[in-house]
């Protein structure tokens, strides 16, 4: 696992960025592994800039998403998936068929997360993985104590993760409290991974570098990834 620490975050996002548009550039019919959250967005915003302004193109890649609440359409301003349609999807020339997303909405779970898991080994797994991290550890929805043998599948979320990720619902709404999420297995499948940290994660990357390999902090277990660069702001 490599580290590499950043002064702040545009200097974060550009190296994300870089990193992501180079792979490519080399691999039109890349396969990405995206990640929702706060932290990518400036990663998101300078890609369409590459695409719109050097044309990087992104007419061959396919993308699946790391994780959605459960319960939520993917119209509902909360959901991952209108996220990424506002930040990212609406401003590349990805193709509708080429974007992979699971469904908050589904009724048999269990079925769609077999499926997620097929249609990645289908596209000859991911390439590239984007990945942040939870106050707890946590990546995807991979909430402490999740296997690291874990496969696509619904989790039931942590208390931490529903107070933070509050923030962003309306008072009235009822926040979710389960997910459907790619299993931890899933993750380290990837051929190379980047997880983006910016300076509120300071001190869970401290503790992950710090700790073993322990499934009480999921994150840990990327010391195993052969190919895993951890991006870190630290000013
Ligand atoms: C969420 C998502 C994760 C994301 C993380 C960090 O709960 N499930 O995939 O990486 O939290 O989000 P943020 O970048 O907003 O801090």
């Amino acid at each position: 696992m490599r580290i590499v620490k950043v002064k702040n975050y545009e200097q974060l996002s550009q190296m994300a960025t870089d990193i992501i548009a180079g792979r490519i550039r080399q691999k039109q019919d890349l396969v990405l592994g995206l990640s929702a959250g706060s932290t990518p967005i400036l990663t998101y915003q300078l890609l369409a800039q590459e695409h719109q302004q050097t044309g990087l193109d992104f007419s061959k890649t396919k993308t699946f998403n790391l994780d959605e609440y459960y319960g939520l359409s993917p119209t509902h301003s909360q959901s991952y998936r209108y996220f990424m349609e506002k930040h990212f999807f609406s401003k590349i020339n990805l193709k509708k068929e080429n974007i992979h997303f699971l469904n908050g909405l589904i009724k048999n779970p269990s079925k769609e997360c077999q499926k997620y898991e097929q249609e990645i080994k289908k596209a000859g797994g991911v390439d590239l993985q984007i990945l942040g991290i939870g106050h707890n550890g946590h990546i995807g929805f991979n909430e402490p104590g999740s296997s690291f043998n874990s496969k696509t599948r619904v989790v039931k979320l942590d208390r931490q993760t529903i107070i933070t990720n509050s923030r962003n619902f309306k008072a009235a709404e009822r926040i979710p409290q389960k997910a459907l999420t790619i299993g931890i297995q899933t993750i380290m499948s990837a051929k190379e991974i980047i997880l983006l940290a910016g300076k509120n994660k300071k001190r869970i990357i401290s503790k992950v570098l710090k700790s073993e390999i322990t499934s009480d902090i999921p994150a840990t277990v990327l010391k195993k990834h052969p190919n895993c660069t951890i991006i870190v702001e630290m000013n």
